[in-house]
């Protein structure tokens, strides 16, 4: 008999995150360290072993599934893996396939990866300023994020933007990047920093709570709760001047972990169930032990039977340091 998986909250999980490499092209110094230093390849999962993780879920009642990374464009071959996973939108087995990336490398994969039946990518851009792009990314080209956003566009995708707050850097740009991002029709989704990984520096001087940014913009424009959602965290309102959707990612100023409905798995095997704890149960050893699932899936059932009520993510103003010490582009979030 088939049942869903659910946690000892009552919460069922539909929604995987998988991040199929923990590289990235960029070191947006909220994220990273300058000189990260990455996972050996030696450990990561194969295309094949990724596929039938992911397909495991799936049978145990996943709807969604979203790839990340690191940047999940910079993994080899990673549209092998898309095209494979897309024969459970085919199936009906899977209601979305999608994509969270920096756009670094969009247009080269767009056309393939509507082809493939992804409807819908989150592109991370923070500003629209080439200087404090740099700036942030440390090395990055802008243009080429705008290049692979247009592409997107173009190959039939909708696109929303993620916007890390960051303080004295893209605060006074939330309008800006709104104006921008709703003009061409796209959401955009501002996200509260997160005290993940040693990034060398605290986090004291980068977060800014999104009640204040809120509080600003409903100074210049009429902003309108919405009920609709996608399934993942962030919490949208209508702005009627734009006619656009704004999305507010809060973990830190408004906990919304009583609704969650995901887990993560990383490239090597690891499966967290919550971002913003410790907690990790090894998928790997069970996946390669045997050909069938009976082994994986009990290994499955025990960690969502372990799964915390709720983040432990605080700024640590005494000592700043991480509440959290894996970095975020293990699990992509
Ligand atoms: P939609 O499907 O468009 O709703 O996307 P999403 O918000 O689920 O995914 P995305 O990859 O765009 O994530 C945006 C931000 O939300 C990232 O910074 C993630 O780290 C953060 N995020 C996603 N899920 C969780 C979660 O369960 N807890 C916390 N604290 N943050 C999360
Ligand atoms: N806190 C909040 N968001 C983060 N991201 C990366 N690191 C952090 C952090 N420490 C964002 C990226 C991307 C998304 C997947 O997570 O900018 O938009
Ligand atoms: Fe779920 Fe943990 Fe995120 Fe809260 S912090 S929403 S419990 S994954």
């Amino acid at each position: 008999l088939f049942r869903p998986m659910t946690d000892p909250f009552g919460r069922t999980i539909r929604y995987l995150r998988v991040s199929v490499t923990d590289r990235c092209d960029l070191r947006c110094f909220y994220c990273m360290s300058e000189d990260m230093t990455f996972l050996p390849k030696a450990d990561l999962l194969t295309l094949e072993e990724l596929d039938r993780l992911c397909s495991a879920f799936v049978a145990k009642g996943v709807r969604k599934v979203r790839l990340t990374g690191g940047e999940p464009l910079v993994r080899r071959n990673v549209m092998g893996l898309v095209r494979s996973l897309s024969r459970h939108l085919s199936t009906g087995a899977l209601d979305e396939l999608t994509l969270t990336t920096n756009g670094s490398q969009l247009a080269r994969f767009a056309q393939e990866l509507a082809d493939c039946g992804v409807r819908r990518v989150n592109v991370s851009l923070d500003t629209l300023d080439p200087v404090k792009f740099r700036a942030i990314t440390r090395w990055g080209d802008i243009d080429k994020v705008l290049g692979g956003i247009e592409a997107a566009r173009s190959a039939g995708l909708a696109v929303k933007i993620n916007a890390v707050a960051l303080k004295n850097m893209n605060e006074d740009e939330v309008p800006a990047l709104m104006e921008w991002a709703h003009g061409k029709g796209m959401g955009l989704t501002l996200i509260e920093v997160m005290p993940m990984g040693d990034i060398g520096e605290g986090r004291i001087d980068q977060y800014v709570p999104l009640s204040l940014l809120r509080a600003r913009l409903e100074k210049h424009y009429t902003l309108t709760d919405l009920a609709d959602d996608t399934g993942g965290p962030a919490r949208y309102v209508r702005v009627a001047e734009t006619g656009g959707k704004l999305g507010f990612i809060t973990p830190m100023t408004h906990n919304f972990c009583e609704s969650c409905n995901r887990v993560r798995i990383t490239c090597t095997g690891t499966l967290h169930t919550c971002l913003g704890h410790e907690d990790a149960s090894d998928l790997r050893r069970p996946l390669r032990a045997s050909d069938d699932n009976d082994l994986l899936s009990a290994a499955i059932d025990r960690a969502i039977g372990l799964k915390p009520k709720g983040h432990d993510f605080i700024i640590d103003r005494r000592h700043n340091r991480p509440s959290v010490s894996r970095h975020m582009s293990v699990t992509g979030g």
